[in-house]
């Protein structure tokens, strides 16, 4: 099987941070979530992957830089362009010569699984299913494609946000197809939001009678990480199964606390404490008298002197002298935070 990671979309509810860079390299855990996403396709069995990008030049060659040819995670990486947001269906159906003519799975470049897809994709490649959803429930339906099953759990239908839910079971961004998806591709027309939507092209699947589609009820959590709120909860997620380990230098009258790990170079300076579950990456200065509470994840080359720290992203090369809280907060590359400055005040 092959597999497709779509990764162009604008991530408009991630800005401003995704004006700068796609939402898909956002780190969680100090890893970018579309490094999840192919290490779950690569534990599956698959070896090349078409990867869909937009068409900001930028973004394209960020992804580009952080994937390379895949030869990192033993497997082939192929760059499909898709000219403008034009929907999932619109992404799928350019990579038809890509596919050619074998069963694939497509990955949602945002989104991520605990518990990764293998037994999925297992069940999915011995049947005769056509296509193949793995559905989660949620509170919110009307922001998801959702499913709608019998009680002895066959899929009856799929809607696009639907205005009013019939079911609580959202598709996640995980659909295992066989080519005949094209064909339906080819009949979607776009929906309200103007996009041509892969719900739209399962429906018509089901409403043929001609093909099998199965729903699975995934058993660990799923995030899509499309808002500041859903990538935090994440980084919570990923962090909550960290092993501690230090590679740096911690000094005396520290306090570490829980699962930490710590990367190379990195310098713990007295007076500080960190908690776990966090993690700090390579060449950090922590400290002196800092505070890192846990579900905290530091990238690479961050300075962090005095103040507390808690249940937030701080992305790499961030200089941070600040004597208050920061706390549920994403921190871009290259910021700074120093005392004294003016902030501007909320309402
Ligand atoms: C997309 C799909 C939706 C699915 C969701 C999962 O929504 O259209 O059916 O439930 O991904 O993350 P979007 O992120 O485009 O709003």
């Amino acid at each position: 099987m092959k597999g497709i990671i779509l990764a162009g979309g604008l991530g408009t509810r991630f800005r401003p941070l995704s004006h700068t860079g796609p939402k898909q390299l956002v780190p969680i855990a100090n890893k970018p979530v579309l490094y999840y996403v192919i290490e779950d396709l690569v534990e599956a069995g698959i070896k090349e992957i078409g990867i869909v990008v937009g068409y900001t030049e930028e973004k394209v060659n960020a992804i580009k830089d952080a994937v390379g040819d895949g030869s990192r995670w033993n497997c082939k990486v192929a760059y499909i362009q898709q000219d403008a947001p034009r929907g999932l269906a619109h992404a799928v159906g350019i990579c038809r010569d890509f596919i050619g003519g074998e069963a694939f799975i497509v990955y949602l470049g945002d989104n991520i699984l605990r518990e990764g897809i293998v037994p999925y994709a297992s069940e999915f490649y011995k049947s005769d299913a056509d296509a193949y959803l793995l559905v989660a429930e949620v509170e919110e339906p009307n922001k998801y494609g959702i499913a709608v099953l019998s009680e002895a759990g066959e899929l009856i239908d799929v809607e696009e946000k639907p205005q009013a839910p019939r079911s609580n079971l959202a598709i996640i961004g995980v659909y295992m197809f066989k080519p005949c998806i094209f064909e339906m591709i080819d009949l979607v027309q776009p929906s309200w939001r103007g996009e041509l939507e892969i719900t739209d092209a399962i429906r018509k699947l089901l409403r043929s009678g001609k093909y099998t589609v199965l729903a699975r009820q995934i058993t660990g959590w799923w995030d899509d990480t499309g808002t500041v709120e859903a990538v935090l909860n994440a980084n919570n997620l990923i962090l909550s199964d960290l092993k501690g380990e230090s590679l740096g230098e911690i000094e005396e009258d520290v306090r570490i606390i829980g699962q930490v790990k710590i990367g190379e170079g990195t310098k713990i300076l007295k007076g500080s404490v960190v908690k776990g579950p966090s993690i700090i990456g390579d060449n950090c200065l922590i400290g002196p008298d800092s505070y890192i509470g846990g579900y905290t994840s530091i990238g690479h080359n961050v300075t962090v002197k005095g103040g507390e720290i808690e249940s937030s992203i701080i992305y790499n090369n961030v200089t941070i002298r600040y004597k208050g809280r920061i706390v549920d907060s994403i921190i871009g590359d290259y910021s700074e935070i120093l005392n004294g400055q003016q902030n501007p005040k909320g309402e």
